[in-house]
């Protein structure tokens, strides 16, 4: 196999071919993920599309979070989809099932779902006014929306933070953006299901794409048991608290929030705002994250299961984030710097999705094990700001070489000796995320 150094990557034709990307997936006024499997648009998907958009349309990059944010609910949710068409019959759970009218905050139209996603907006607008510095429109459009970012924060402090600890939940492994990582299996082996109670379903993804790189039946019978769950208590209840078997602090939506915290203090002093609430949050938050998700054995920020009061023991992607949200000390950080090259020296890209050494580790299943774009995007930046540059560098070459030899697909291949006999990336192909995070690591190094 050729080393990394030799590897020809070609941006410019990465470059074109990420926009040409974006341009298929565009569907007046927000992009879709991956046709077929995605057709509508996703809460964090559009966040990272947004800033892809931002390199060379702002007028899609505005439209798209305008897009996103017509879904807002009362409460200040931003719903994990936004079910822009009603007739789209290629995925499941569609609107309907979803039932949100149960809650009157929840809008008629744009239906959503009613459940939430890694609130990556705040961070996503700091980006963009950094892209476009002298452009007034963008100034306007940001005001706008600071407000909106702000009550979805609000949201995650009032609805999922009961015991005011600065460290928010989630009730359903689809929030957290990594639907069937392993650290979700003890709290959903946990789930006993009645089957005269659960809803009937039939799931299409399986369909579309291939099952052994999809979750599998067992754990879809627990994710619609807990969408379930979400009704009954008309999706922001306090009923979720008290009743749900799968209540986790993850450390990726933890870290995110923290880091969008800071772009929104960052924005409201530019604009003279009053950004005392936010800030009280964010020291909080800081805190708290520090002190309870941080793992000694491990060295590394860990989930935690809230339900039953415990730990989730395992090393994985959501807490090398808190690179990216400036978290971790300089210790902390040398430590899974020092990890990172270690899992680069045993000739993996980096960074897998879940812990390469546990039995639980799949480096084909979704969460399990393979490399996800926007997700080293974000490792790309956090490892820059704490002075890794060699490791910054190798977790963006890594991406573009998989991106130039398996196409824009949703998620790759972690073990390079596998890289031999395979022809294509995993999951959905012509993805926007993908598309988005290439050409800002490439556009903007
Ligand atoms: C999958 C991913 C999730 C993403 C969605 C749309 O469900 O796990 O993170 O937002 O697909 O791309």
């Amino acid at each position: 196999m050729k080393e990394l150094a030799t590897m020809n990557v070609n941006q410019a034709a990465l470059l074109d071919r990420a926009k040409e990307i974006l341009h298929f997936n565009w569907k007046e006024g927000f992009t879709i993920p991956c046709g077929k499997l995605y057709p509508f648009q996703w809460n964090w998907d559009s966040g990272f599309v947004s800033m892809g958009w931002g390199h060379f349309n702002l007028d899609f990059a505005m439209a798209e979070l305008k897009s996103l944010f017509s879904g807002q609910w009362e409460n200040g949710m931003i719903p994990h989809i936004i079910f822009h068409s009603e007739n789209e019959t290629t995925y499941f759970p569609n609107h309907d099932f979803w039932g949100t009218h149960i809650n009157p905050g929840a809008p008629n139209k744009p239906k959503t779902s009613g459940i939430t996603q890694p609130p990556v907006h705040g961070f996503v607008l700091e980006e963009l006014l950094a892209q476009h510095p002298d452009k007034s429109e963008l100034e306007g459009f940001a005001k706008m929306l600071f407000p909106k970012i702000v009550a979805s924060h609000r949201f995650f402090y009032q609805y999922r933070d009961p015991d005011r600890e600065g460290l928010v939940f989630i009730y359903h492994p689809w929030e957290s953006g990594r639907d069937n990582s392993p650290l979700w299996d003890e709290s959903l082996d946990r789930i006993e299901i009645d089957y005269t109670t659960l809803p009937p379903y039939q799931r299409l993804d399986n369909s579309i794409a291939d099952p052994s790189e999809r979750p599998t039946s067992q754990q879809y019978d627990r994710y619609v048991y807990l969408l379930e769950l979400g009704r009954r208590n008309q999706y922001d209840g306090p009923g979720i608290a008290q009743e749900s078997p799968f209540l986790v602090q993850d450390s990726l939506i933890n870290a995110i929030l923290i880091k969008s915290n800071e772009s929104l203090i960052r924005l409201g002093e530019r604009w003279r705002l009053d950004v005392q609430e936010i800030r009280e949050w964010q020291q909080q938050s800081r805190k708290a994250f520090q002190s309870k998700l941080w793992n000694q054995e491990l060295q590394s920020f860990i989930a935690y299961d809230k339900r039953a009061d415990k730990a989730i023991l395992h090393k994985e992607i959501g807490g090398m984030v808190s690179l990216f949200a400036g978290i971790p000390t300089e210790e902390q950080a040398h430590r899974i710097n020092a990890y990172l090259m270690d899992l680069h020296q045993r000739g993996f890209y980096i960074c897998p999705s879940f812990d390469v050494d546990s039995s639980l580790f799949d480096s084909k299943r979704y969460w399990r094990g393979p490399i996800w774009p926007q997700m080293n995007w974000m490792i790309y930046q956090g490892l820059k700001a704490y002075g890794c540059h060699k490791t910054a560098e190798i977790v963006r070459q890594d991406l573009l070489e998989l991106v130039s030899r398996l196409g824009f697909s949703e998620y790759f291949e972690s073990q390079k000796q596998l890289l031999n006999d395979i022809t294509k990336g995993y999951g959905g192909g012509n993805f926007s995320w993908t598309a988005s995070s290439v050409l800002d690591l490439i556009q903007n190094p």
